[in-house]
């Protein structure tokens, strides 16, 4: 049975009417059109569909909408300015750390959140966080540093 479900989406209040148990990704892709969240495997084993829900990060394809009812949720769409690019793009950009890009967004998600709990984390805090995101061009190192680089440039909001 469908429900009309009100939560904030990238700091503006949205309303969907749907099945609670309909994964946030599809809502986010489909309904809201924010394409940015990628669909990877669709199973919680790769997190190209990490958003921020309350500001921790979440794989969007296993919590259902219905969870995030009066919740604040951030996708990668809503973590730059009007103007300018959050830290942690402007890093990945410096560094050249995507390829296809599949996974960029889930990783700069991941990677924020991180950067918010630990500012300043070591090479094994860094692939511990990014362990559940999967790059299939395999650009790890480059992922790498450029959380290094962003970390080192005070991390961003
Ligand atoms: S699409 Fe969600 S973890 Fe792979
Ligand atoms: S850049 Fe292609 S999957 Fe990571």
């Amino acid at each position: 049975m469908e429900e009309t479900i009100t939560f904030s989406v990238n700091g503006r209040q949205r309303t969907v009417t749907t099945d609670p148990q309909r994964a946030l990704l599809d809502v986010l892709r489909e309904e809201l059109k924010l394409t940015g969240t990628k669909y990877g495997c669709g199973e919680g084993r790769c997190g190209a569909c990490s958003v921020l829900i309350d500001n921790r990060r979440v794989l969007s394809c296993s919590t259902a909408v219905g969870s995030v009812k009066g919740a604040s949720v951030v996708t990668i769409e809503g973590l730059s300015g009007e103007t300018a690019l959050h830290p942690v793009q402007e890093a990945f950009l410096a560094e050249g750390a995507f390829q296809c890009g599949f996974c960029t967004p889930g990783m700069i998600v991941t990677s924020v959140a991180l950067l918010r709990e630990t500012p300043h984390p070591g090479d094994e805090r860094i692939v511990a966080a990014l362990d559940g995101n999967l790059c299939r061009c395999n650009g790890y190192v480059r992922i790498l540093k450029a959380v290094k680089r962003a970390a080192a440039g005070g991390g961003g909001p």
